[in-house]
């Protein structure tokens, strides 16, 4: 089922989601759902709360291509998609920056200084624990969504003059979707 994606402003941007206790068929169809949603909307990662909901879920699917060479390489044993219950990042390594997008940010990119290397523990959808590491857009993807499941949103990461740049794009998303910056 494709959900209404939650647009900069609505409050429930900045709400922490709550750790998942079990993986039950109700998890199971929202990771789903939370699939499709992002697939129709073209993005490459989505968290719970951009379809207003406060479990500690996010999906990721990279197209392949994204990353190359030995990032690619790296990623490589990582299965697409990836859908996160619990998702934590254990440790960050490097920096890089890159050009960063966000389902609800419609019509606004900026970049964004992250690590290049992340490993990253979660559930999967069949309740094992994983441990991953990811390099590349891939890591990047990965510290985007556990930041919206912190109630964290890329243009707080973005340098001051991007910010700037970007203010009366921003101010006006936010009017038009609940006014919480
Ligand atoms: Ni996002």
């Amino acid at each position: 089922m494709i959900l209404p994606i939650r647009k900069y402003g609505d409050p429930v941007l900045r709400e922490p989601a709550r750790p998942v206790g079990c993986i039950t068929p109700e998890i199971v169809q929202l990771a789903q759902d939370m699939l499709e949603t992002m697939h129709k909307a073209k993005g490459v990662g989505i968290a719970a709360e951009q379809v207003g909901r406060l479990e500690r879920i996010c999906v990721i699917d990279i197209p392949d291509g994204c990353d190359k060479g030995e990032q690619a390489a790296f990623n490589a044993p990582i299965p697409m998609p990836l859908a996160m219950v619990n998702p934590e990042i254990i440790s960050l390594e490097g920096s890089e920056n890159d050009k960063e997008g966000c389902l609800s940010f419609p019509g606004i990119g900026g970049s964004v200084v992250r690590a290049a290397k992340v490993v990253c523990t979660y559930i999967d959808l069949a309740g094992r624990r994983q441990t991953i590491s990811a390099a590349g857009f891939l890591a990047r993807a990965i510290q985007h969504e556990t930041d919206h499941l912190d109630g964290r949103l890329y243009v707080d990461r973005m340098s001051a003059v991007e910010r700037l740049a970007f203010a009366p794009k921003l101010k006006k998303l936010s009017r038009a979707n609940g006014g919480v910056r």
